[in-house]
């Protein structure tokens, strides 16, 4: 059975011209999109998808990047697709993820690290209809 999760693609992303790369790598593991949208991030939305984290000594600089260009949002779906895109995008730190993943082949920041994936299946569900409301 499919489980769907969502993937921000981050500004980073974007202004490397990694877009591509990025996306492909979801498409060749057999994941499949199901929505797909090239926007940006401003404060509001920035707090809302990052409840979380709000109250962190990284937040001001990680909302700062965020909503510093577009990005692209996307929802992925597959077996285990949580867990699967987890995998594929790696650790936080992109000094410290293996290499292999988008973050250890494409990254050297814990902060610019080019994706956001949900991490569970509440957050998944939450960040769905926070960035696609029309999505059933
Ligand atoms: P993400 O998966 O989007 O979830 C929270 C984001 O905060 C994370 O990716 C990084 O971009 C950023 N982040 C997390 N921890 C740190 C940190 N210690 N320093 C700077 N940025 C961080």
């Amino acid at each position: 059975p499919a489980e769907r999760t969502l993937v921000l693609i981050k500004p980073d992303a974007l202004r490397r011209g990694l877009l591509g790369e990025i996306l492909g790598r979801f498409e060749r593991k057999g994941l499949a999109i199901e929505a797909l949208v090239l926007r940006g991030m401003d404060a509001a939305l920035a707090d809302e998808h990052y409840a979380e984290h709000v109250d962190k000594a990284f937040y001001p600089p990680l909302k700062q990047f965020m909503t510093g260009g577009p990005m692209v949002a996307a929802v992925l779906a597959g077996d285990q697709a949580i867990d699967v895109v987890r995998a594929l995008v790696g650790a936080t730190d992109g000094r410290k993820a293996a290499a292999g993943t988008i973050r250890g082949d494409l990254s050297l920041s814990n902060r610019e690290n080019l994706v956001h994936a949900s991490d569970s299946p509440d957050s998944a569900k939450r960040e769905i209809a926070l960035w696609f409301p029309d999505f059933s």
